[in-house]
């Protein structure tokens, strides 16, 4: 169904935990979070009947996300669950990439069509700063399980941060080169823990690498390749190039939330609800769904949540 701004909402993104098992620098606080209480969160069969009402409401594509999603111990039933509803025609995940190497193969059986993987540096050092702990390795060897088990168009979320991986730009841009990769450079929007000092605009990419040339405009990218690249280049600027006159996506929350808009502080419960309630529900956040986000004005986000309670 359409928005009030005439804006077709077409998918959902279910955050499934609130819990990840990195600590991002940007994302969590450094004690890391106290994770919602087992029965605060949505069971797998509240997650499919979420998505029931929402496909029969014109949503068509699902993403999953967390906190990090594969932390989840029943992330199989839900891909399972979920996949196979009526109407569901494509089934996401966006994920940190360290249980791939164990998870790659099965989720792909489970019925999900297409991974996003989250890194932000390629330097093993700056990997275990950034997240506080983790290995790069796992995310590589995550990423080759991903292919073996038949994922394409797989997308590298790559959130630009000032004094962190601005000299890094050509590197991951070179993988483009390579690879039948998506690379896409997100600037770091001031939610969470996102710091407005290390904010660097996505011009900074093609500051970087003068030789991308333009190709299309893909859902919130902007995208670009290397003359003779595999793959592509994708700017994603929620900051200096506002998205939102085509935003097509709802989010509910690990605790059964609605958010009709990631950087809005209004949020619908959905817990209890089934059928035409649960519908109704929906409904009603698509029709309040803000218009944009206020941060160019404000300078923080209205969320009144850290991303790993969102999923981005
Ligand atoms: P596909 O286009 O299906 O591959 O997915 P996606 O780009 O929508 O999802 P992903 O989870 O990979 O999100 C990439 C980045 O875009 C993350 O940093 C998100 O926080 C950001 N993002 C996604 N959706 C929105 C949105 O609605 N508003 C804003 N401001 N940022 C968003
Ligand atoms: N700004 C931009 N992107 C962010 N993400 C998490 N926090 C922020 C932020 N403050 C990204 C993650 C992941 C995606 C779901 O959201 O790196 O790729
Ligand atoms: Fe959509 Fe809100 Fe994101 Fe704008 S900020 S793209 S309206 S979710």
């Amino acid at each position: 169904m359409k928005d009030v701004c005439a804006r077709e909402i077409t998918c959902l993104r279910l955050s499934v935990t609130d819990r990840c098992n990195l600590r991002c620098r940007y994302c969590m606080p450094p004690e890391g979070v106290c994770g919602r209480l087992h029965d605060e969160i949505c069971p797998a069969e509240e997650l499919a009947e979420i998505t029931r009402q929402a496909v029969s409401l014109g949503v068509r594509k699902v993403r999953l996300t967390g906190g990090e999603p594969l932390v989840r111990r029943d992330i199989l039933e839900i891909c399972r669950d979920v996949a196979a509803l009526e109407g569901v025609e494509e089934l996401c995940l966006t994920t940190n990439g360290t249980a791939l190497s164990r998870l790659a193969a099965p989720l792909r059986e489970a019925g999900v069509n297409r991974l996003n993987v989250s890194l932000d540096t390629l330097r093993p050092d700056r990997f275990a700063g950034m997240t506080r702990g983790g290995r790069l390795e796992d995310v590589l060897r995550g990423l080759e399980a991903a292919r073996k088990a038949g994922f394409s168009g797989i997308k590298l979320n790559v959130v630009l941060m000032d004094g962190f991986n601005r000299d890094e730009i050509p590197d991951f841009v070179d993988l483009t080169r390579r690879y039948p990769l998506e690379v896409r450079f997100i600037e770091l929007m001031p939610i969470g823990q996102g710091a407005a000092e290390r904010f660097l605009p996505a011009s900074a990419v093609l500051e970087a690498c003068p030789e991308l040339e333009g190709v299309d405009v893909s859902g919130v990218a902007r995208r670009y390749r290397t003359p003779g690249g595999r793959g592509l280049v994708g700017l994603i600027e929620p900051m200096s190039h506002r998205f939102c006159a085509r935003c097509d996506r709802i989010r509910v929350t690990a605790d059964g939330k609605l958010k009709p808009c990631l950087h809005s502080e209004q949020e619908i419960p959905l817990r209890g609800l089934r059928g035409e309630a649960l519908r109704r529900a929906i409904r009603e956040g698509i029709e309040s769904k803000p218009p944009r986000h206020y941060m160019a004005e404000t300078g923080r986000s209205g969320a009144a949540r850290n991303m790993n309670q969102i999923g981005g």
